[in-house]
C-alpha cells in the first residue's frame, strides 16, 4: 500500500459509529417479521372485484337499473312456449285407453334402414335390454324375485299385436311399473327402438314373407 493510501486510511473516520450498524441491523431483523406479519393483518384488497362482487336479485325478480332500465332476473318463459325443435306429444296418460288411442293415430315416420335398425338396436340395448333382456323375454338383469317385477316377453301374441304408435306411447308414458322413457329417447330414437323391437318379434316369430329368398 502506497504511503499515501496509508495516511488517508489513518485519517479515516466511519461515518456512523459501530452501535448505529448494530441498531440498524437489528431493526431490519425486526422489519423481516413485523412486515408479513403486518401485511397478512391488512384485509385483502382486490382491485378488480367483477367476479367477487356480483349484484344479487331474487328470482323472477328485479334488481338495480344501468340507465333508468332495471335489470331482469331469469324470468319464466310465457306459458305455451316450447324450447326450439321440441315437438309436443299431445296424448295424455298411462292407460290402456291412452295407449290404443296412439296405435290408432300414429304412424312410425322412420323407414326401417339398416341405420335405423342399427341406432334401435343400440338403444333398445342401452334401455331396454335391462328389464326386458337382450331378446326381449323378459329376463334383464335386473328383474326377478326380490328385484325389479319382470315384464311380460314382448313376443307374446298381445305384444305382437300393438300397433307401433302403442309402443311408442308406452315409451313416452311407460305403462304400470314402466316407467316413461321420454327423457332419455327422443320422438325418433323411439321410433328405431321399435323398427328394431319388431325386427326382434319377427325373429322369433317368422311369416312366410320374412323367409323369403
Ligand atoms: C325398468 C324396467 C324397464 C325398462 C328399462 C323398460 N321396460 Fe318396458 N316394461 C317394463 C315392465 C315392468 C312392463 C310391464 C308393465 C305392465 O305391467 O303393464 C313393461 C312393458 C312394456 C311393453 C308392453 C308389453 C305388454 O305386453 O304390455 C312394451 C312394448 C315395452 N315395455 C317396451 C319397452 C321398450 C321399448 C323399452 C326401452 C325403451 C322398455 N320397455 C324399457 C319394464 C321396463
Amino acid at each position: 500500500m502506497s504511503r499515501k493510501m496509508q495516511d488517508r486510511l489513518a485519517g479515516f473516520e466511519p461515518r456512523f459509529s459501530p452501535m448505529a450498524y448494530k441498531a440498524a441491523l437489528f431493526g431490519m431483523l425486526i422489519a423481516a417479521f413485523a412486515i408479513p406479519l403486518g401485511l397478512a393483518a391488512i384485509p385483502y384488497i382486490e382491485f378488480f372485484n367483477d367476479m367477487a362482487v356480483q349484484p344479487k336479485g331474487k328470482a323472477q325478480g328485479l334488481y338495480g337499473t344501468t340507465i333508468g332500465q332495471p335489470h331482469l332476473v331469469d324470468r319464466m318463459p310465457p306459458s305455451g312456449s316450447l324450447p326450439m325443435d321440441f315437438m309436443p306429444y299431445a296424448i295424455a296418460g298411462n292407460d290402456v285407453k291412452a295407449a290404443e288411442r296412439a296405435g290408432e293415430t300414429l304412424r312410425n315416420p322412420l323407414k326401417p334402414t339398416m341405420k335405423v335398425l342399427e341406432r334401435g338396436q343400440k338403444l333398445f340395448h342401452d334401455y331396454c335390454r335391462t328389464c326386458h333382456g337382450s331378446q326381449g323375454q323378459g329376463d334383464g338383469p335386473i328383474v326377478g324375485p326380490g328385484l325389479f317385477p319382470a315384464p311380460p316377453s314382448l313376443h307374446t301374441d298381445t305384444a305382437r299385436s300393438f300397433k307401433d304408435g302403442r309402443i311408442f306411447h308406452v315409451i313416452t308414458r311407460g305403462q304400470n311399473a314402466m316407467p316413461s322413457y321420454a327423457d332419455k329417447l327422443n320422438t325418433e330414437d323411439r321410433w328405431a327402438v321399435i323398427h328394431f323391437l319388431r325386427a326382434l318379434q319377427r325373429s322369433l316369430h317368422p311369416t312366410p314373407e320374412d323367409l323369403k329368398e
